[in-house]
This record gives structure tokens, C-alpha cells and sequence, in this order.
């Protein structure tokens, strides 16, 4: 019985691995979330926000989509996520403490329309960086705030930046997109 057991505990062990392996080969980036030095600041660097949709590109494990649920009770936050373990991590969350304001979306941003956003929050990576950019431009048709962890946007000009102390050093980019 316990050898039985032990082979459930290793099985279940490597199904979490390879899904998550795989879904960060998927993404292009593995699920770990920002530090929790991170998270502040990218809250702080936010603005006060009294309406429209805020989306989180690329959950994870919902670090930061639950706290920007809580901070904007008046904005719905969108929180996108491609990786299949993280993303039924979050809907465990939203089950088990729900946020009438939060809706968790499996799917990948990039296929996504950003168009309503009034902020954008994300810890991405260069290529997905790129990719948003362009997104930014040809989608959104209003003023929009985008904080970034760690990965700038390559042809804009933050309107803020803080640099964490944190195991990595993080910058934490905030910038204003105004059409
Ligand atoms: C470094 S983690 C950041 C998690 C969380 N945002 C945080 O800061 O704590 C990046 C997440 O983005 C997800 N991701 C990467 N590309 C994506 C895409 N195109 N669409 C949806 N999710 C994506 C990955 O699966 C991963 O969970």
C-alpha cells in the first residue's frame, strides 16, 4: 500500500513537471511570478483607476491578477493565461476566494483584442514585448497604462522606471499610451 502510494506521489509529480516544461516551451517563458518587491512597485507605480479594463498578460499563478482585482474593485481585470497548471491554479483561486471583478481566460494575448484596456499589466519576455508593441499600436483606441516587469518596451519611453532590490535587480517599466 505505501509502495502504491509512493508511485501515486512520483506519477502526479511528473505530470506537474512535464505540464509545466511544456507549457513554459509553449509560452516561451516559464510561470515564475514576480517578486513580491516586484508586485509592489508595479501596484505603486500604477495610477488611481476609477473605471475600465485592466489586463494581466499572463497570469501565472494569479500573483499579480488577484491583487489588481482587490486595488481596482471598479475595473474588471482580465487576466490571460496560456500554461494549463497555472491557469487552473488561478481558477482554484477564483473558486476558492472569488473577485466578482476578475475573469481568468485561457488564451493566448497575442490572439486577443486590447482595444477597451485602460491598463496593461505584464512579466513577459523581448519577443512577447515586441509582439505587444505592436498590438499596443494597431489595437488601442484610448489613453492606457502599461507596467512591465523587468522587459522594456523597445520603442517607447517609460514615464517611469524603479529598479527592486530584489534576487535580480528587477526595473519595473511604466509607461502612458496615448493614441
Ligand atoms: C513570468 S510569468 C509571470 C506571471 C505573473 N504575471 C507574475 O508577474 O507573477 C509569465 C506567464 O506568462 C504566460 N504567457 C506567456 N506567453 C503567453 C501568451 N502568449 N498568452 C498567455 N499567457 C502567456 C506564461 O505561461 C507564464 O505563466
Amino acid at each position: 500500500m505505501m509502495l502504491l502510494l509512493a508511485y501515486a506521489t512520483i506519477l502526479i509529480a511528473c505530470a506537474i513537471a512535464i505540464s509545466i516544461v511544456y507549457g513554459s516551451w509553449r509560452c516561451g517563458i516559464s510561470p515564475m511570478p514576480s517578486s513580491s518587491l516586484a508586485k509592489c512597485a508595479m501596484l505603486d507605480l500604477l495610477p488611481e483607476l476609477q473605471e475600465g479594463t485592466i489586463y494581466e498578460l499572463g497570469a501565472g499563478w494569479g500573483s499579480l491578477a488577484f491583487p489588481l482585482a482587490d486595488r481596482y474593485p471598479q475595473c474588471q481585470v482580465i487576466a490571460y493565461e496560456l500554461s494549463a497548471l497555472p491557469y487552473l491554479f488561478c481558477i482554484v483561486r477564483q473558486i476558492a476566494h472569488p473577485r466578482a471583478n476578475l475573469t481568468i481566460c485561457r488564451k493566448d494575448f497575442r490572439q486577443s483584442n486590447l482595444s477597451g484596456a485602460c491598463a496593461i499589466v505584464c512579466y513577459l519576455y523581448p519577443a512577447a514585448m515586441e509582439q505587444l508593441e505592436g498590438q499596443i499600436s494597431l489595437q488601442l483606441v484610448k489613453s492606457c497604462w502599461i507596467v512591465s516587469n523587468t522587459f522594456a518596451l523597445q520603442h517607447r519611453h517609460p514615464v517611469k522606471t524603479a529598479t527592486i532590490a530584489d534576487l535580480y535587480n528587477s526595473t519595473i517599466y511604466l509607461y502612458h499610451y496615448v493614441p
